[in-house]
């Protein structure tokens, strides 16, 4: 199926195996008191101290996303792109966005990995479906004339990074495309710990600097960032699925097995094991103690495609001039996207 600029939504959730779960949280004892109404508690979460019934949980992860989006500049009327791969996390960004009253409107990527991009797209669906919520979707083999495992199978880079440049760039001009001005994704308090832990133990400044939950536009055909639960962590994500009946793909890509990501990550679930609150004390302290992010000034314009780069050329056209030269069959030698 040709999901490359897709309006609509889908009926009903075709499950593949198990692979869409609802995830089951851990049991608390009978007498456990919901820390704010008193009722019987049902969620434990040890790094707040607390322990509450599913509906103050649910008020509890709502105010924290409320909390992180008072941060950004986002006006109250204007609609959020809403960048849904289908897994727990963006999921739960928009679910949370159109519970907290907000405008919305979501966007997935095909990326063209079989089995695993059409139960993305379907979850997307799904949801979409159920909510009544607007989405679009496009194909990176339709822009690009390539998909995800065409490209792994020519660059030696490792495929996640080639895949978060591309997934950037599309996820911008599509943005601008829809005449949108902000979009959210669904990185969590789990994945901007463990990146930033990742940069530190690197010493990648220039990374850590930018690393932010709100990114200004540095650029006029670069949209706003923002990330609406860097304050919650995946494991409240998987409860706030599991109470709200989100359904969602489990399971990471099948290609990014043994990114490094994934070590810092395992690294700071030790200490917050032995030291609940760990991830977050580390990642606000961080946030809290520097300036708010200006934009970066020395952003040019691609003089292949007229995207914002650093220099003259973008890394998406340097990739694409590299994989067309590459041996293999003939491709589109443009990467415009595809007229409605
Ligand atoms: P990842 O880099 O895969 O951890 O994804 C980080 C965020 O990027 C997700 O929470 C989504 O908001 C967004 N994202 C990742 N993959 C896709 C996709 N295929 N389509 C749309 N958004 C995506
Ligand atoms: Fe991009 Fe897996 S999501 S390589
Ligand atoms: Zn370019």
């Amino acid at each position: 199926m040709d999901v490359n600029e897709r309006e609509g939504t889908a009926p009903g959730l075709a499950s593949r195996g198990n692979r869409i779960m609802l995830h089951e949280s851990r049991p608390l004892p009978e007498t456990a008191k919901c820390t704010r109404c008193r009722k019987r508690a049902v969620i434990a979460l040890p790094s707040h101290h607390a322990n509450f019934c599913e509906e103050c949980f649910v008020f509890f992860f709502r105010r924290a996303v409320l909390r992180a989006m008072k941060k950004f500049p986002v006006k109250a009327d204007e609609t959020i792109l809403v960048a849904v791969s289908g897994g727990k996390d963006s999921l739960a960004a928009w679910a949370v966005l159109q519970d907290l009253g907000y405008r919305t409107k979501g966007v997935h990527l095909n990326l063209g990995i079989p089995g695993f991009s059409e139960a993305s797209e379907e979850a997307v669906a799904a949801f979409a479906g159920k909510r009544n919520l607007p989405w679009v979707g496009y194909s990176i083999e339709a822009v690009f004339g390539y998909s995800i495992p065409d490209i792994r199978r020519r660059v030696r880079r490792p495929i996640c990074s080639v895949c978060g440049m591309i997934k950037r760039q599309l996820l911008n001009r599509v943005t601008i495309r829809e005449g949108l001005r902000v979009i959210a994704t669904g990185h969590n308090l789990d994945d901007e710990a463990g990146r930033l832990l990742g940069n530190l133990v690197r010493n990648r400044r220039d990374y850590i600097e930018k690393q932010s939950p709100y990114l200004p536009s540095a650029h006029p055909r670069l949209p706003e960032k923002i990330k609406p639960l860097y304050r919650v962590s995946a494991d409240e994500i998987r409860t706030y699925c599991r109470v709200r009946g989100i359904a969602y793909l489990e399971g990471a890509c099948p290609l990014s097995r043994g990114a490094t990501s994934h070590m810092f990550k395992d690294a700071l679930d030790m200490l917050e094991g032995k030291m609940p609150g760990t991830k977050r004390d580390f990642l606000f302290a961080y946030l809290d103690a520097r300036p708010a992010p200006k934009a970066v000034e020395d952003f040019g314009t691609c003089e292949q495609c007229g995207e914002p780069c650093y220099g003259t050329r973008c890394s998406v056209c340097t990739l694409l001039d590299r994989l067309r030269e590459a041996p293999g069959r003939e491709k589109r030698r443009d990467a415009s996207i595809p007229p409605e």
